[in-house]
């Protein structure tokens, strides 16, 4: 993994868009797996500035978000799909046709595997954005998740409904069911950059970077990929043990660049 710890959430989503305007750039039809959250939203207001200003296109890009809340139509404010065309697809050149999530709305057994094959159709993710949990998830793939699990129908833990509580009004109906990619689906990516801020993030990070590699936290399975690019801030780093060492090696890496 390589780790890099930079001051605040602004640094960590332009380092996170450096990295998509380089992959769009060597590749224009790249497909790219996309995370919603508080987290990423920074990222997208910078990819839409680098657009504006005609660095970047995505007329040619695909675009596949990782999970979906079942039951909640892509017109429903809470729905991912609606967080998307709000904070990044209306304000880009993307073709609605390239755009891809999960149907929550038919069958959804049946909906999973059709969303692997769509991934399948196009190759496969070149770089996915990921956010994480509090509890070390990736996706909605919840701690116990089989390491290898493919696209599916999850269960969302309390501890989960509850952190995401605070999008929904009060007396909303907030699902507590929902489709995401599955570990394995996150896996074939063929880059993964993970953003986290904040200190409420600090254990899941300790436990996916120096942890063991275990379901408990989903997100440790990272450990496994050959290409993670980690971007953080001060605060969600805090608990890491080694921070000289990353901190060390990133600068070596830089200078080798
Ligand atoms: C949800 C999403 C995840 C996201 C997580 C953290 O559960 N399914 O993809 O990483 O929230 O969100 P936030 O960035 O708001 O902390």
């Amino acid at each position: 993994m390589k780790i890099i710890i930079t001051n605040n959430s602004h640094s960590v989503a332009e380092i996170a868009c450096d990295n998509v305007v380089a992959q769009l750039k060597a590749k224009p039809f790249s497909v790219l797996g996309l995370a919603t959250g508080s987290t990423p939203i920074t990222l997208y207001e910078k990819l839409i500035e680098r657009h504006k200003k005609g660095e970047v296109h995505f007329k040619e890009v695909h675009t596949f978000n990782l999970d979906e809340y079942i039951g909640l139509e892509e017109t429903h404010p809470q729905s991912y799909r609606f967080f998307m065309d709000r904070y990044l697809f209306n304000h880009i050149d993307i073709q609605r046709d390239n755009i891809h999530f999960p149907e929550v709305m038919s069958d959804v057994l049946s909906a999973a595997k059709d969303y692997e094959a769509i991934l399948s159709d196009v190759n496969g993710i070149d770089l996915q954005i990921l956010g994480i949990g509090q509890n070390g998830h990736i996706g909605f793939n919840e701690p116990y998740s089989s390491l290898g699990s493919r696209t599916r129908v999850k269960t969302l833990t309390r501890n989960t409904v509850e952190a995401n509580r605070r999008f929904f009004d009060e007396d909303e109906y907030q699902p507590h069911l929902a489709i995401t990619m599955g570990l394995g689906t996150i896996m074939d990516a063929r880059h993964v950059v993970l953003l986290a801020t904040g200190e409420s993030k600090a254990p899941a990070i300790r436990d996916m970077v120096e942890g063991a590699l275990t379901a408990s936290c989903p997100a440790s399975v990272l450990q496994m990929h050959a290409k993670v690019t980690v971007v953080i801030d001060e605060a969600a780093a805090a608990l890491l043990s080694d921070r000289d060492y990353f901190d060390w090696a990133h600068k070596e890496q830089l200078r080798l660049e």
